[in-house]
């Protein structure tokens, strides 16, 4: 796969079998929820199941599938084999089925190290997640800073368990004893605790092996072509590739293309500025499967937009008036054919169903 030249499209992820968590994460408010139900859209069409997560308390799944999603995978309608869950890694830690004394201790060990709550609830998620057996599992993260914390999470653990046993030591079966004399029982008292820390950190510690290894593991930067935005991916880049996590594509949404005959200044010079970080951007990221994405001029939100705005991330856009090439004909049949073979592939199912029923 390194050896092949970059393409202008994410069809090099569609392509890659082993795959099976790919990240989508950048800036807030640039794209990351689209582009992540698009890609898990096209993954359905090659996987024999896909699951989409958010890990952003904000959820927005629910808002660019129009369909409600909770924290257990559902099926999104219309598909047979993509499921989405949201789940918010403030406060899951909270109702994982933990009896009370143990979500307290929690909470007051939290205190102690900043994240432990979050990782642990993300190492629950991660745990239950694998049991699924899902081909591949696409997250939408919540903006930058977020994500890359989860991505440490190893070390927030480790940190967490040198404090347990430095407690332990301290105060020898105190702890114990307290948690007795409230009736709580040996099961919710340190070493229980200790026990579920360990295991969480076997989960993420497996997990991140995981992530850091490219044949199974991407991440995709999103980001608009701005200042601020390619300044982001810049330390976004950085940050993953401290942490060893392969990131080999980019997608830059909300690209004005030179389509506009209103001769509107505004976009004259909106275009001109863009011109010039999507220059910086080709230059930086020369390595880099640069995936480019039109403004639309409305929200895409709904299975049916997702699948049409689909296209872009297939083909490099054309702008409406340098269309009528023979290549760009040739393109344009191509993704008729495909959107043909969807319709088909549905009826076919739709039909299945019928008879089954
Ligand atoms: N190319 C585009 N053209 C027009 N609208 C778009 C485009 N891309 C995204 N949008 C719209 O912009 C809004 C923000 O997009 P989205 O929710 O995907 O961003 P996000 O990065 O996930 O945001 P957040 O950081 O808040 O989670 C949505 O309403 C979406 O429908
Ligand atoms: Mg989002």
């Amino acid at each position: 796969m390194a050896a092949d030249l970059p393409e202008a499209t994410v069809q090099n992820v569609l392509d890659q079998d082993s795959l099976k968590w790919v990240f989508v994460g950048g800036k807030g408010g640039v794209g990351k929820t689209t582009c992540s139900s698009v890609l898990a859209i096209l993954l359905a069409r090659v996987r024999p199941s896909v699951l989409i997560i958010s890990t952003d308390p904000a959820h927005n799944l629910s808002d660019a599938f129009q369909q409600r999603f909770t924290k257990s995978p559902t099926l999104v309608d219309g598909f047979t084999n993509l499921y989405a869950m949201e789940v918010d890694p403030n406060v899951e830690h909270e109702d994982t089925g933990g009896p009370e004394g143990m979500d307290s201790l929690v909470s007051e060990l939290s205190n102690a190290i900043p994240g432990i709550d979050e990782a642990m609830s993300f190492a629950e998620m991660l745990k239950l997640v694998q049991t699924m057996d899902y081909s591949i599992i696409v997250f939408d993260t919540a903006p930058t800073g977020h994500t890359l914390r989860l991505l440490q999470f190893p070390s927030t653990l480790e940190k967490g368990l040198a404090k347990m046993m430095s407690l332990k030591n301290r105060f020898g079966g105190l702890l114990t004893q307290a948690t007795r004399l409230f009736g709580l029982g040996d099961e919710f008292g340190e070493d229980a605790l200790l026990g579920r820390l360990e295991s969480m950190k076997e989960v993420i510690e497996r997990v991140n092996k995981q992530f850091k290894n490219p044949d199974l593991t991407t991440f995709i930067c999103v980001c608009i072509p701005e200042f601020l935005s390619l300044y982001e991916t810049e330390r976004l880049v950085q940050e993953l590739t401290k942490f060893e996590i392969d990131t080999h594509n980019i997608i830059i949404n909300q690209v004005l293309f030179d389509e506009d005959d209103s001769g509107s200044k505004l976009l004259k010079a909106r275009m001109k500025m863009q011109q010039k970080y999507l220059e910086q951007f080709y230059m930086l990221y020369d390595d880099f499967n640069i995936t480019k994405l039109p403004l639309l001029p409305e929200e895409v939100t709904g299975v049916e937009a997702l699948k049409a705005f689909s296209g872009h991330f297939l083909a490099p856009y054309q702008p409406a008036t340098s269309r009528g090439t023979v290549e760009d004909l040739e393109r344009r049949v191509s993704i008729l054919r495909q959107q043909l073979k969807d319709a088909e592939e549905e009826l076919v199912r739709l039909s299945r169903g019928k008879h089954k029923a």
